[in-house]
């Protein structure tokens, strides 16, 4: 079961962080509505709430693109792949598509304007069996709407028209966009990305659950991991992990620590903290406010950003996400010479070692003043994920509304669409690109 614990971040606390009546609030507003940007909040009960007619055709569609691709090309940008990706090499490896398995291979693309990076998966999977899930849920994004146009032309040369539509799976708006209207015209099967829930919140949904599917992972026991957390995070008071969280993480900002890095030992978890930064990012940091989420992958990076995190500018705090050992653990080796002088780790697990390292560096950060909290996550799997990624999206909730922003919009995202379409010459878009142009001396 996830647990968080505040003790190792606390001390670092002047006066009390456990403000009940601003906790109880932010939960009211997330339960029922009521506060900033509640059209959006369709992500609290969707553990219990999902359209089950339509998660049975994500399983079908599953096991369609299983039995006829040897590779699902995701195309989506931000809300609508961190999360799939995320899931899928935590649970599935970073190494997933290399491995010997009887899964697709997943290859994201349309998250990038690169040449390069389309071009790679392009020749990846030219001359394979492939299927395409295009995702956006305004339908209109630029960066996967020009990556669809490779890839949907690609399909059509190999299987024509028709084939070609029988491999492309559209998550998007029920009624409303570009993509929508495109589906529909060229009938491929749509999947719903619903009118309540944001990009950032929507890994549970199609948006996540067919790339997630196809990958091997049991979306059934994800959904019900989320829905054991929901069970927890709607309950009031401080034994609610989510309270904790929102509480303490948002009285260290207050106190001056204005970067959280989000930290795991296991590298799988990489893009489960790409997802979490934008989570966390585009809900909280906004009007001149918010913590900047960053994240880091020990051991690794205690080698690079290990000084900085231990003496630079005080302005950390840490979030360090453990799991319970996974269950084939490498035993370190006996070996007759000792010419390493490692023997005394010899017949100890990985994780023996690596739970010494967690602990090591929680001490070392916190005496070098950087406040931890520690979320333990259970095992890596789909249930223990699942319930994960409910409890940070809800803590995520709480943390929007705790610091007085709307935590389900995301205005500053269109400063650099908007400059983009002007110099690109976009119809409408004239008068901003002369202004541009000039100010870029062109
Ligand atoms: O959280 C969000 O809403 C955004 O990050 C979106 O996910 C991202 O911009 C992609 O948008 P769309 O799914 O409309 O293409």
């Amino acid at each position: 079961m996830l647990t968080v614990d505040v003790s190792k971040a606390t001390p670092f606390l002047s006066a009390s962080y456990e403000d009940e009546r601003a906790l109880s609030e932010a939960a009211d507003w997330l339960q029922n509505g009521g506060g900033k940007g509640d059209d959006f909040i369709g992500w609290v009960h969707l553990p219990e709430n999902y359209d089950r007619d339509e998660f049975a055709r994500i399983e079908r569609a599953a096991k369609r693109i299983q039995g006829d691709s040897e590779a699902l090309v995701v195309i989506g940008i931000g809300g609508s792949y961190l999360g799939a990706r995320g899931v899928i090499e935590c649970l599935g490896s970073p190494n997933y598509n290399l491995k010997k398995k009887d899964t697709p291979n997943v290859y994201f693309v349309g998250n990038g304007l690169s040449s390069a990076a389309t071009r790679e998966i392009y020749d990846l999977v030219k001359d394979a069996d492939f299927s395409v899930n295009v995702i956006s849920k305004s339908g209109t994004t630029t960066e996967p709407a020009v990556a669809f146009r490779f890839f949907k032309a690609l399909l059509e040369e190999k299987y024509g028209k028709d084939g070609a539509a029988k491999r492309i799976y559209a998550t998007t708006d029920r009624a409303r966009g570009a993509l929508k209207s495109l589906a529909d015209a060229e009938g491929y099967e749509t999947f719903v990305v619903p009118d309540d829930v944001g990009g950032r919140y929507s890994v549970l949904t199609a948006v996540g659950l067919l790339p997630i599917a196809v990958a091997g992972v049991d979306i059934r026991a994800l959904m019900a991991g989320a829905a054991e957390t929901m069970a927890r995070c709607r309950g009031k008071g401080f034994d609610n992990p989510a309270w904790q969280y929102a509480a303490v993480r948002g009285a260290l900002y207050r106190a001056g620590k204005k970067v959280e890095l989000l930290a795991c030992f296991e590298p799988s978890f990489r893009f489960m903290a790409e997802w979490w930064k934008q989570l966390y990012g585009e809900s909280e940091g906004k009007d001149g406010r918010g913590i900047f989420p960053a994240s880091v992958d020990f051991t690794a990076d205690l080698h690079s950003m290990g000084q900085y995190i231990q003496q630079g500018e005080r302005m950390l705090m840490e979030t360090v996400v453990r799991f319970d050992p996974d269950d084939d653990q490498m035993v370190v080796p006996h070996d007759a010479r000792d010419g390493d002088g490692l023997n005394f780790l010899a017949g100890k697990t990985l994780h023996e070692i690596n739970t010494q390292a967690m602990d090591g560096t929680l001490l070392a950060h916190v005496e070098g003043g950087v406040p931890n909290l520690i979320v333990r996550a259970g095992k890596r799997d789909a249930r223990g994920l699942g319930a994960l990624i409910y409890f940070f999206e809800y803590a995520c909730g709480l943390s929007g509304y705790l610091l007085g922003v709307n935590p389900f919009d995301q205005p500053g995202v269109e400063a650099y669409k908007k400059n983009m379409f002007a110099l690109l010459g976009k119809p409408g878009y004239e008068a901003r690109g002369a202004e541009l142009r000039a100010k870029l001396g062109r």
